[in-house]
This record gives C-alpha cells, structure tokens and sequence, in this order.
C-alpha cells in the first residue's frame, strides 16, 4: 500500500546517497512499488514484471520478480526465466550475483516451503549450471539464513532485520515466527570471489582490542 511504501522510504532516507536496489516480494504491488519509487529508475522498466539487471561495482546483478499477485508462493514463469537467459548470455564472464524473494530450493521448514517458489525452480538451476560465472543467488522469504548448494552455485537466504521463521524441522511444524536477534547478510567482493558474512543487526558492546601496547589481552 502506498503509506507502508512511505514509511519504507522515510526508513531508507538516512541512507543517503547510497545505492539501494528494491525487489519485490510477497507482500509487493508491482505498480505501486513503481509509482512510490518513481525516482528508482532500474524499477521502471514497464514489463509486467519487475525485473532487472544492473552494474554494482565489479559485480552484475540480476533481480528477479517471483511474486504471484495475491498469493503467498512464488513463481518463476517461462517468460521471467527467458529475460534471466537473455541478460545472462549478454554478461558472459562477469561475475553475477541473482536476487529473489522466493528461494528456489526446499528448506525443510514445511509451511514455509508449502509458499516457496512452486514453479521455475528445476528451468532455474539449469540454466544457471550452465553459467559459472553466477556467483550467488541471494533470496529472502524465510526470514533465516540457510545455505545449499543449487547449480553448482551457493544460494542462500538472509534473515529478516524483525521477526524470524521459527527454526523448526518437523514436516508438520506449525507456522511460527520469533523474536529471534535480526540479522543481514554482508556480501563483500575481493577481486576474484564473493565473501559472505551473517552479521547480527543491533547495537552490541565492544569492539575491544585484543592486543594493547604489544601484549594480548585476556
Ligand atoms: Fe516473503
């Protein structure tokens, strides 16, 4: 709605002149999500969906649309993996890294994975084996952090800077959220690989030194 696309933004102003990139998710209106962020140009492409691809650093990276409109699960339909093939042939030996609300592998988290990505799942790790050159695949969704291996690539989820997914393995765990610490994840290029951190958000003592006047500290 467009009063929670305000208050986003008013959360994103102190932020500056730093690049943010938005994508949609779930909870998302797609032509809403562009009027509020007219000023977002990457998010104007006019398609249907809201997809792009765009120049961070060293790094391509490639946002995919997985939400379903009025629907908690997500979908990766034949014409969003065809604009994912295309931008992908056009960036061949770039280091690539592709977001997605909806992570593309099962969790084991049961009724989170009953609203994962229900189509375009097994077409996406295909294409993506087919190109090493994709670094990541970031997602979010679970509101936890967890890591597989997809396609011969590292996909993971980050966790959610309020609530969490209750960490429950059960087949038949009930849906449930905790007030777990928020976390985010840091994802830092070296030259030649993607290093990624889980970082705990809150404000913590320290740092302390562990060394002072050349002697360690106990
Ligand atoms: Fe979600």
């Amino acid at each position: 709605r467009e009063a929670e696309y305000a208050h986003l933004a008013a959360l994103l102003a102190p932020l500056g002149d730093l690049p943010v990139y938005l994508l949609p998710g779930n909870h998302d209106e797609r032509a809403q999500l562009r009027r509020s962020f007219a000023r977002h140009g990457y998010l104007q492409g006019g398609g249907e969906f809201v997809q792009y691809s765009v120049k961070v650093g060293p790094l391509r990276l490639i946002a995919l649309d997985t939400m379903v409109p009025g629907e908690s699960h997500g979908a990766l339909c034949a014409a969003r993996l065809q604009w994912l093939e295309d931008e992908l042939a056009a960036c061949r030996g770039e280091p690539v890294v592709i977001a997605m609300h909806h992570p593309p592998f099962r969790t084991l988290i049961g009724h989170m994975d009953k609203i994962g990505l229900l189509e375009g799942a097994g077409q996406l790790e295909a294409i993506v084996a087919r190109h090493p050159n994709v670094e990541r695949i970031i997602c979010g969704h679970l509101h936890r952090a967890i890591d597989v291996r997809f396609g011969g690539t590292i996909a993971s989820t980050c966790p959610a800077p309020g609530h969490q997914v209750a960490l429950d393995l059960q087949p038949d765990a009930p849906s449930a959220w905790m007030l777990e610490p928020p976390a985010l994840r840091v994802h830092a290029w070296d030259g030649q690989r993607l290093v990624s951190h889980l970082a705990a958000s809150g404000i913590f003592e320290g740092p302390y030194p562990f060394h002072e006047n050349g002697m360690l500290i106990d």
